[in-house]
């Protein structure tokens, strides 16, 4: 244990947490999830789900890290070892998410070298169905893309050989470079974006409250998910970067820098999409409803529209965007596969080199079929499921096991308070032992009720129109995939080299 490694400085720990939260999640999910779940009205549950649950519950992940110091199974287990599985459930999900999250990097690396001839011409969504991504139909592999193919391999060598490096010369040296990058030319697309004219109208339709969303139920199951996804937690990956914590840290300052730099970064993604979905829409002269849509769309169909129509510098401006989410998606992939590169060394006592050789390998080989003319619909499915039936509920499972079961709170108050500036007080356990099991627990009842009856019995539709087979095997089993496969990871027996003593030694 003495020879873990460490992060080289505090900076370098929270540019890399703050590396993994920004990701796809703020610049290609976020405007459209705010839009989609009553626009102005979605701040409210949003800065709830971040207050209640999002902060309190990075405070928790980085005590768990800092004090177990061990990858997220090691740190369940030492916590207590009959938890263990909740670790692997976690880094399972990890597993899944990176495998199709490399693939979106993927697409975004095309589009940054399509940008500099404006590739996708006039019809942009014919270009990324039709031409980029050959679309065949949802359940229909067909053949590999290489498009897609390419760039994909290209991701995977610069995330796996930054693994490879190890913590300090490799996640901490690359986030060093991408997450000043990252912000340097995000900023610049923004302000270009707030000047664009229509600018006000799509910030008014983005800032304008829809006060009856609020009474939706679904609206706060997507501002936890949000946040969820958004800040990395609840898989693994906190629990895993805080591991490598020098004793003498600084917990909740850290964990706040992390928290309001994440949701200030999505804010500011938000006001720029929506400041250039309003140029466009003034534009061609209709609302700025008609011009949004979500996920893929949103990157891939709509903006690409809108750097056509830009005034001036098209190109360039087509190339930043792409790149800001290329280094974004980066550095929160990095984080995402570093959470079973350090789960499978310590579990079957292999170096670094191997775990990352055998773990990364094996998800760029699963990766593949999402570069497949079916992948589109893989990915998309397999995203819904895992977002809703992994992270939430593992979120859930999470708070209810250590408040509830394992009665830890008062113990990591203590040893956060310990070593942290700002002490916790009575608030935070109010948050995770009471609001955020009380909210989750709902949403998820809501949600399994909304998807079982949804879903099942055909008659009101499955989730995107798609079969009931397509969505067995490509939704359900791979959230539950990844439950079961955590359950028996636990169950096999752990090297003899690794200590699975408790933390007594670290305090
Ligand atoms: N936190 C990462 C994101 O927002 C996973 O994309």
């Amino acid at each position: 244990m003495e020879n873990r490694a460490q992060w080289g400085t505090r900076a370098g720990f929270i540019l890399a947490a703050v590396g993994s939260a920004i990701g796809l999640g703020n610049i290609w999910r976020f405007p459209a999830v705010a839009y989609d779940n009553g626009g102005g009205a979605f701040f409210i549950p949003y800065l709830i789900a971040l207050l209640t649950a999002g902060i309190p519950l990075l405070v928790m992940e980085f005590t768990m890290g800092h004090k177990y110091r061990g990858s997220a199974p090691l740190t369940y287990h030492r916590m207590n070892k009959k938890y263990e599985w909740i670790g692997w459930w976690q880094v399972f999900i990890s597993f899944v998410i990176s495998t199709y999250y490399a693939v979106i990097i993927a697409w975004a690396i095309s589009y940054s070298i399509f940008a500099l001839n404006l590739k996708w011409g006039d019809d942009t969504e014919g270009f990324l169905f039709s031409e980029y991504l050959n679309l065949s139909a949802p359940g229909e592999v067909g053949s590999l893309v290489p498009g897609v193919f390419i760039p994909l391999l290209i991701v995977w060598v610069i995330t796996l050989g930054v693994l490879f490096k190890g913590v300090k010369k490799g996640i901490e040296a690359a986030n060093k470079i991408f997450i000043p990058a990252l912000v340097v030319l995000f900023l610049i697309i923004v302000i270009r974006a707030i000047t664009l004219p229509g600018a006000a109208a799509g910030l008014d339709a983005f800032f304008k409250p829809n006060f009856d969303a609020i009474w939706d139920g679904k609206v706060w199951v997507a501002a936890y998910g949000q946040i969820f996804f958004s800040l990395s937690i609840a898989f693994a990956i906190m629990i895993t970067y805080s591991s490598y914590l020098p004793k003498k840290s600084d917990i909740t300052n850290n964990a706040f820098i992390t928290g309001f730099s994440n949701s200030g970064f999505e804010l500011l993604a938000g006001i720029g999409v929506f400041s250039a979905l309003g140029f466009m829409a003034v534009a061609a002269n209709v609302p700025v409803d008609e011009v949004v849509t979500g996920g893929v769309g949103l990157a891939f169909v709509v903006f690409p529209q809108i750097i056509n129509q830009f005034p001036a510098l098209n190109e360039l401006f087509g190339f930043l965007f792409f790149a800001t989410l290329v280094l974004a998606g980066l550095s929160s992939l990095i984080s995402i596969v570093e959470t079973y590169v350090a789960g499978f060394s310590e579990k079957f006592g292999t170096s670094r080199t191997k775990a990352v050789f055998v773990g990364g390998g094996l998800a760029a080989l699963v990766s593949i079929l999402f570069a497949t003319q079916g992948g589109l619909f893989f990915l998309d499915a397999a995203d819904y499921f895992i977002n809703q039936f992994g992270i939430a509920l593992v979120g859930l499972v999470e708070v209810i096991a250590v408040a509830w079961f394992l009665k830890k709170l008062t113990d990591f108050q203590g040893h956060s308070n310990e070593i942290s500036d700002i002490r916790l007080g009575g608030w935070w356990k109010i948050c995770l032992g009471i609001i955020t099991p009380l909210i989750l627990g709902y949403m998820m009842f809501q949600l399994f009720k909304q998807n079982l009856m949804r879903q099942f019995p055909t008659e009101t539709g499955n989730y995107e129109g798609y079969s009931d087979f397509f969505i067995f095997y490509s939704g359900w089993a791979v959230a539950i995939g990844a439950v079961v496969v955590g359950i028996l990871f636990s169950l096999k027996k752990w090297n003899s080299n690794t200590s699975l003593e408790s933390e007594k030694e670290v305090n």
